[in-house]
């Protein structure tokens, strides 16, 4: 009989996480307090300013579609936000509001990712952008990173396994899973190979606002010609409004605006009026406090996962992650995580979620809970490891 599933599934991955979801869900339901290191979301609920900048406009009742790049006057704040952030100009035309990064990704890989190209993509990385490749008939090439090159690629591994079939190469600072920065250095130098060859650039900065001790800096701030893939969903804390922004190089500027309005139409209405508060000072004050407590948890987070022996050769400098190398008591981090869910209640991602490389060593763990919690959860881990 003629298979009515598209082939393309049976390459799209799944979250192994999803198995310790579904365990913690059990264990909830046993009355188990389960604490969740494993979620990828900012435990703080959205600003009130934005909510009610949301709310006041539900409440007018016109909740019609926006024009299908976003709002003119959100792609304005956007535009300000990166002369005041960043000190860069970007023409706003170049600016779309989409539903989330993940809007953005199916946008930038829509527009330049033909099939059969290959897309140059770390190991570790965010697993969803190399199967949002998949989806169009595009086929990652992951390559292996380790601390020496602060788990990002450099323009050299770009060099060495850029092929005539080589579209691009994508770049996610802060990485998840690792909470690494790229350096300025490295990232221009990583443009320059692409642009030299004639590729496509792609720079994933979800985590820009989220970034301790140093400041992240844009790919924009050396090149027009690249895609920016940026969101409101964790800096913002505006994850489940789904909206999210890409900035694309001027000649994808049409193709972008065609492809926008026949996947999606245009991005939730209400999540665009919300998000013109999102740069309001008040805003922006709120979150810098959070990006505080983020910082002190990272801290508390990274002195008591190395005292209890976990090895974390560089201290991440943003996201919510830490992705520590769990080698001293298992070569099996998948099955750490599902016994130390089961004996602790306490959720964390396996490293295979991420990528093959030294995954069976690796452990993401995510500090999108209160220090309070994660000192207990530290207490359950300690005793776990030397239980005997
Ligand atoms: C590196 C990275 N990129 C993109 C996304 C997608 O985020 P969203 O679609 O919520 O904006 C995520 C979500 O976790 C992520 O970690």
């Amino acid at each position: 009989m003629r298979k009515r599933l598209a082939e393309r599934n049976s390459e799209i991955s799944s979250f192994y996480v999803m198995e310790l979801l579904r365990l913690a869900k059990q264990l909830e339901a046993q009355g188990k307090d389960v604490i969740h290191m494993e979620i990828g979301e900012p435990d703080f609920p959205t600003p009130t300013t934005v909510i009610d900048a949301g709310i006041k406009h539900l409440l007018t009742g016109e909740v019609k579609y926006t024009p299908a790049a976003g709002l003119p006057e959100l792609r304005t704040k956007i535009a300000a936000f990166y002369r005041q952030r960043y000190g860069v100009s970007v023409d706003e035309q170049r600016i779309f509001v989409t539903p989330g990064a993940s809007g953005a990704f199916l946008l930038a890989l829509g527009v330049s990712l033909n099939p059969k190209e290959e897309l140059l993509m770390a190991d570790p990385c965010y697993p969803c952008n190399s199967n949002f490749a998949t989806l169009f008939g595009g086929i990652t090439k992951t390559i292996a990173v380790d601390a020496s090159s602060r788990y990002q690629l450099t323009a050299r591994h770009i060099k060495e396994n850029w092929t005539p079939s080589t579209k691009g190469a994508l770049i996610a600072s802060p990485s998840n899973p690792t909470g690494t920065l790229i350096s300025p250095e490295e990232l221009k130098q990583c443009i320059h190979t692409v642009n030299a060859l004639g590729g496509c650039f792609y720079s994933d900065e979800i985590y820009h606002g989220l970034v301790y001790d140093t400041n992240a800096t844009t790919a924009l701030a050396f090149s027009d010609n690249v895609f920016i893939i940026n969101s409101f969903s964790k800096y913002f804390g505006m994850t489940g409004w789904r909206i999210g922004w890409l900035i694309v190089p001027d000649e994808f500027v049409e193709a972008t605006e065609k492809l926008a309005q026949n996947i999606y139409i245009a991005t939730s209405t209400q999540a665009q009026y919300a998000a013109l508060a999102a740069f309001d000072d008040n805003t922006l004050a709120e979150l810098e406090n959070r990006r505080a407590e983020f910082a002190a948890r990272r801290d508390f987070l990274y002195d008591n996962l190395l005292r209890l022996r976990f090895e974390i050769p560089i201290k991440p400098e943003g996201a919510f992650y830490i992705y520590a190398n769990c080698k001293k008591f298992t070569d099996d981090s998948y099955q750490f995580a599902l016994d130390f869910l089961e004996a602790e209640a306490v959720a964390i991602t396996p490293g295979k979620d991420f990528g093959t490389y030294e995954a069976h060593h690796m452990l993401r763990f995510a500090y999108t809970t209160s220090i309070a919690k994660m000192a207990i959860a530290l207490q359950r881990l300690d005793r776990f490891i030397n239980k005997g």
